[in-house]
């Protein structure tokens, strides 16, 4: 194989822009997916090519069934194949469940979870051809434990893990690895919006006593995308400080 090609959603900022970097710090070629900034978009590219990697950029919305076909397939049309998909992309619409509107509940489920199945629907048929793929989903502790104030994303989280580990049966034998990383509480725009009360109530969860950063979600996914793991599938891997054992 001469060229890995990535695809990464999400990846304009956050745990998505330090994944599309360390990715491409090997030598990967980065797809950078991004759905409203394309600023954003731009700066993580100039970030990689600045440090002689190579990224490309497009818009695409996950949550949309026939955006991630056209997506998808113009990945496809210009670089002839996809090697890794990490289903970064994801929102939070915090709130109880007796006073949640429907649409916060739809729009989480809508880019969380569906979006990982819009894109793995048409990411694997490519994957299959190729015998070979990997695939890295990003769930959440959340999806685990549970949380008050988040039964959307709960709800969408723990579907990713099942989404996981079904896909993953029915790709291993043909070379394509599906896996989960779990992050607990990680410093990015997500968590920025606690107040210091919910932050300090937070922290005082985590054995480590602190939260983590992108570049340590980063790390494991980029080792659930290497030949290291190759013998790993539908397996959740948690990078949470100790939050949830
Ligand atoms: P973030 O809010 O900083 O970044 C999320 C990215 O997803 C943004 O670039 C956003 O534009 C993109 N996105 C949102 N909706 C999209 C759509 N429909 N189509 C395409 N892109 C879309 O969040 P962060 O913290 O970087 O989160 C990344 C992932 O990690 C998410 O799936 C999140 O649920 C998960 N996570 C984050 C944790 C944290 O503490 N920050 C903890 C556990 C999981």
């Amino acid at each position: 194989m001469s060229e890995k090609i990535a695809v990464v959603t999400g990846a304009s900022r956050g745990i998505g822009r330090a994944i599309a970097c360390r990715l491409a710090s090997e030598g990967i070629r980065v797809i950078i997916n991004y759905n409203g900034s394309v600023e954003q978009a731009e700066q993580v590219q100039r970030q990689i090519r600045e440090a002689g990697g190579q990224a490309e950029i497009y818009q695409c919305n996950v949550a949309d069934f026939a955006s991630c076909e056209t997506f998808v397939s113009d990945v496809l049309k210009t670089w002839g194949r996809i090697d890794i998909l990490v289903n970064n992309a994801g929102i939070t619409r915090d709130g109880l469940l007796m006073r949640m509107a429907e649409e916060d509940f739809d729009q989480v489920l809508d880019t969380n979870l569906k979006g990982a199945f819009h894109m793995m629907r048409f990411v694997s048929r490519q994957m299959l051809k190729q015998r070979y793929g990997r695939i890295i989903n990003m769930a959440s502790v959340v999806g685990i434990a549970g949380n008050a104030g988040q039964a959307n994303y709960a709800a969408s989280k723990a579907g990713v893990i099942g989404l996981t580990k079904a896909a993953a049966k029915e790709l291993a034998s043909r070379g394509i690895t599906v896996n989960a990383v779990a992050p607990g509480f990680i410093e990015t725009d997500m968590t920025a919006a606690l107040s210091s009360q919910a932050r300090d109530a937070a922290a005082a969860q985590i054995p480590m006593g602190h939260f983590g950063t992108a570049e340590q979600v980063a790390e494991t996914v980029a080792f659930l995308a290497s030949d290291a793991a190759s013998y790993m599938t539908g397996q959740v891997l948690q990078v949470d400080g100790g939050m949830v054992m």
